[in-house]
């Protein structure tokens, strides 16, 4: 959920933790802090609000440490303040850390150390993680071990780093179910929580597995399985990151970056994959797995957000294309149901940062049933990749705006591939759905070259509190992500709705108060969403509508239209996206909210 930097190496360590800070920001951004050792000092600067808040603060420094570490906080326990940011640090300030996630067991840990006279100043579970380890110090005379100890005992979701005067020029690190890249450079070593803190330093990374620790000296590194008290012998590998690709360029900001980047997205997501001319689809993550793919006679996504309505759209796509029955639930309610499963069940996990905690439970819920796991990421290396058998990379470049905009689009594209697939040359014209998907590219162009009206008509719906996305069938899961794009942004309350449920309860709603946002594109049902429309509009209730090119009569019944080009039903989806998220952003952006930094969101949900 939050950004973690460590340093050990022969520059000035403030500035590598710094500058990785504010990279790794758009994970989470409530209060930072960062502590460093100087001779035998360790020293902490902490403070709420930005990181660019804390750098004012960093640059006074006169010290010039060696090895320092840094955190960006997206609070869970306790509020966000400068005393509850990180680092935590025990008693005496000999021992420093920085945690991302949960400790779940911090409180029976808490009340042991608190009868044995340790006194804690703060109200987060990490706390106990200083005091922790000097207790097993005090027991064990061994730093390393004293580290090893405590994180032994530590339950729940952590990467954790650490500092200490008892351990100088090393650096501590753990992780479990949390992210840790450790970045190798040229006599100097960056750990950090994705590799946007470490890439312009170095290219040689290690991805932590769950249960490793790293001991850090200046000039090498020891990884051991804390599970298994053992060492791990890991190279470090070549980094498939792209520096430039996760700067703004001349956008004003992330998010609309991304939305502009629809069309390289698609071409991205497709490459090398489809083959419009023999109708085939080769997906080389899933050469591994063929023969148990030709077992599979249900399907099972788990997702969160909006790769959970992506993954709606996947439903429908895979029982076209592939005639599998398939049933998309929420990660987060799936890790918790009583559901019997089967081996020709496969579970596809959809999730842009591969790193959120509801889909990785989802994941270890089904660990050892025999069960086909498949990711559909857009993180590379990221745990959710690594936690499936196989899978399909989304191949969308960083995604650094809180709200999920291209990965929508990619993981779109990778269900109908992965439709088509399963399908094995089930559905009849292929040749034609591939064409159309290869064509797509352009046609949002066509769609982004309309972001101009698309602002105008947003900003004259800024002063509705409430909104209504209404849709069928493929129009029904973009109803629900229009939905939580407008709220997530603008803060404004909008609901997702299929347009058939109108008259069981939400039009109960409808005033000239309530605007409503119809899905109208072409399709078999666009005569019922007229109908919807018109009873909308019987109401009073303002309408802008989505619809295809050509459609005349849709003029005459809403209030604006919003035209997308021509396309197949199944393929809609990714165009109505560019749409809904344009209109989310416009209206944000006139509302002059923080489009990237929404308020009380982080771009990596690591904790349930
Ligand atoms: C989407 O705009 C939100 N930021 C959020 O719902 C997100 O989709 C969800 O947290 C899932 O994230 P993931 O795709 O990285 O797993
Ligand atoms: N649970 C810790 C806290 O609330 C860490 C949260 C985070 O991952 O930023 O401080």
């Amino acid at each position: 959920m939050c950004g973690i930097v460590g340093y050990l190496g022969n520059r000035n360590a403030l500035g590598p933790v710094v500058d990785g800070l504010k990279a790794l920001e758009y994970r989470g951004y409530d209060s930072a802090g960062i502590a460093y050792i100087n001779g035998g000092d360790c020293r902490v600067i902490k403070k709420a609000g930005r990181v660019e808040a804390l750098e004012k603060l960093v640059r006074k420094e006169k010290a010039v440490p060696k090895l320092a570490l840094g955190h960006t906080r997206w609070a869970t326990h306790g509020a966000p303040t400068t005393q509850n940011a990180h680092p935590h640090f025990n008693h005496d300030k000999t021992i420093m850390v920085v945690h991302n996630g949960i400790i779940e067991n911090f409180q029976v840990i808490k009340d042991r150390l608190t009868e044995l006279g340790y006194q804690f100043s703060t109200e987060t579970d990490t706390e106990v993680i200083p005091h922790l380890i000097e207790y097993h110090y005090k027991q064990s005379g061994s730093f390393e071990a004293a580290f090893e100890k405590t994180i032994q005992e530590l339950e729940g979701a952590f990467a954790i780093v650490a500092i200490s005067s008892l351990a100088p020029g090393q650096l501590f690190a753990a992780r479990l179910s949390s992210p840790l890249v450790l970045g190798v450079g040229e006599d100097e070593f960056i750990l950090a929580s994705d590799p946007s803190a470490i890439m312009e330093h170095t290219k040689k990374v290690i991805y932590l597995e769950d249960y490793e620790l790293a001991i850090i000296n200046h000039d090498s590194y020891k990884i051991r399985n804390f599970d298994r008290s053992a060492d791990v012998k890991k190279t470090a590998e070549e980094l498939d990151f792209d520096l430039e690709l996760a700067q703004l360029g001349n956008f004003p900001n992330f998010m609309l970056k991304e939305i502009f980047e629809a069309p390289q997205t698609i071409k991205l997501a497709t490459l090398g994959r489809i083959r419009p001319a023999s109708g085939t689809v080769k997906l080389g993550g899933l050469v591994d797995v063929k023969e148990k793919l030709k077992l599979i006679e249900r399907i099972i996504i788990v997702a969160c957000g909006t790769s959970y309505y992506a993954g709606l759209v996947g439903e429908y796509l895979i029982e076209e294309l592939a005639h599998i029955p398939v049933e998309v639930q929420l990660a987060s309610e799936f890790k918790y149901r009583f559901e019997p499963f089967s081996p020709s069940t496969a579970v596809i996990a959809i999730s842009q940062s591969g790193e959120t905690a509801d889909t990785i439970a989802a994941l270890k819920k089904i660990e050892g049933r025999h069960m086909l796991r498949l990711g559909i990421v857009n993180a590379v290396g990221s745990t959710i990749a690594r936690m499936t058998d196989a899978g399909v990379y989304c191949h969308a470049g960083p995604e650094q705006a809180v709200a999920s905009t291209k990965a929508f689009i990619a993981q779109v594209c990778v269900l109908a591939e992965i439709g088509l697939h399963f399908g094995n040359g089930k559905m009849k014209d292929r040749k034609n759905f591939l064409r159309e998907l290869d064509n797509l590219p352009k046609k949002a162009e066509a769609v982004l070259a309309q972001a101009d009206k698309i602002r105008k008509i947003a900003e004259k719906y800024t002063h509705f509190q409430d909104f209504l996305y209404i849709g069928r069938r493929y129009g029904y899961p973009c109803a629900l992500e229009g939905a939580l794009k407008l709220k997530e942004i603008t803060y404004i309350h909008a609901e997702g709705y299929a347009a058939g449920e109108m008259k069981h309860g939400p039009l109960a709603m409808i005033d000239k108060h309530f605007a409503t946002f119809a899905i109208a594109a072409d399709c078999p049902l666009i005569e019922k969403i007229y109908s919807n429309i018109s009873e909308i509009k019987a109401r009073g209730g303002p309408i802008v509508a989505v619809a295809t090119e050509g459609n005349r009569q849709i003029k005459k019944m809403v209030d604006d239209v919003i035209y997308i080009p021509k396309t197949l039903e199944q393929l809609q989806p990714i165009l109505v996206a560019i749409v809904i998220q344009l209109f989310a952003y416009y209206a944000a952006i006139k509302l002059g909210r923080n489009v990237d930094r929404p308020r009380n969101l982080a771009k990596s949900v690591t904790v349930e």
